[in-house]
């Protein structure tokens, strides 16, 4: 039993410990039932659903590289009544066990709006919702809206009108205290971030891309250091929660961004390559704060000494 109290709250969204699951790295959460025990961590994270089913990209679309992978799967997905019909039995059934986050994905405005209408209609038993303006992957909307403060608060403000659930914004990797400031402003609980960052890997044989498309998002712990960065910089910048994202694979990692700032962090690739480790991050999270000393892993939130 621990000796430190690991509960935070996400904006809203009530979490037994810090550690969540990053979006599109963990499935809808019943891929790795037979794996672990998905229910002992703080929230589950889906992933991303439109209102409409959306094909994704055309395969190769993962590419192993040094430190990380690529990935240009560009937002597949069932629609979120597909995802609903499919699913919703038994994340209504972890509901009761762990916090359920359901992200959402649009090209527009208007089809951010529409899915998180579905959404807030099909799935009572969500804690809230994420709503993903950051998507490198797809050809329009996506990563563009997400990329200016315009874009990212009209987004966001649009879709506040639309439930009265927690909202967390996932932002890109681009100028983020600007943009995390917009969307505090239009309304967001919480913010997210980093998704991937664009990057590039081509067979100099074949003198093609490795992926089908030319360009796609990085993830693993390449891109850690840059996402603490990022992730000290938006929790500079607003005073509702954070989420650190990115190339988490210990607890000692996922630790950095509690130093930042950050009241949670979600653990992405890591969960391919190894799927229980979302459960070992926890568990060494929760060594690293017995041995700081403290009673709740709240007073090492921000305690980063510079
Ligand atoms: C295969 C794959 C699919 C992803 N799908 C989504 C998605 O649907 N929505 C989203 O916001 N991020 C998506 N991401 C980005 C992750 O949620 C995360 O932000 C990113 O991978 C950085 O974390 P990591 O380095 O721990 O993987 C995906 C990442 C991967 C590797």
């Amino acid at each position: 039993m621990s000796k430190v109290n690991m509960a935070v709250d996400l904006g809203g969204i009530p979490m037994k410990n810090p550690v969540n699951t990053a979006s599109g790295t963990f499935g809808f959460g019943k891929q790795f039932e037979n794996m672990m025990d998905v229910s002992a961590l703080g929230a589950v994270t889906g992933k991303g659903c439109s209102a409409q089913p959306w094909p994704g990209n055309p395969q190769p679309r993962m590419h192993e590289v040094t430190s990380g992978m690529l990935n240009s799967v560009g937002l597949m997905n069932p629609g979120v009544r597909g995802m609903v019909e499919k699913y919703g039995d038994y994340l209504e059934a972890l509901s009761g066990k762990t916090s359920v986050i359901c992200q959402v994905a649009g090209h527009s405005v208007q089809e951010y709006v529409d899915a998180l209408a579905l959404y807030d209609e099909l799935t009572p038993w969500a804690a809230g919702f994420e709503l993903n303006i950051s998507c490198p992957n797809v050809s329009k909307g996506g990563a563009a809206m997400g990329s200016t403060p315009e874009g990212a608060s009209e987004v966001v403000r649009e879709c506040r009108q639309v439930t009265n659930r927690p909202l967390v914004v996932k932002l890109a990797p681009t100028r983020v205290p600007e943009i995390a400031s917009a969307v505090q402003e239009a309304g967001a609980d919480a913010i997210s971030l980093i998704n991937t960052i664009p990057a590039m890997a081509i067979d100099v044989d074949t003198r093609r891309s490795y992926l089908s498309r030319p360009t796609a998002g990085l993830s693993g712990p390449a891109i850690h250091p840059i996402a603490v960065r990022m992730a000290w910089e938006a929790c500079n910048a607003v005073t509702i929660p954070v989420c650190g994202i990115g190339g988490i694979m210990t607890g000692r990692d996922a630790a950095e961004f509690i130093l930042v700032g950050c009241t949670a962090v979600s653990v992405g690739m890591a969960s391919m390559v190894e799927p229980a480790a979302s459960i070992r991050v926890l568990r060494e999270l929760e060594q690293w704060a017995q041995s700081q000393g403290v009673s709740d892993i709240s007073e090492l939130r921000g305690a980063f000494l510079c």
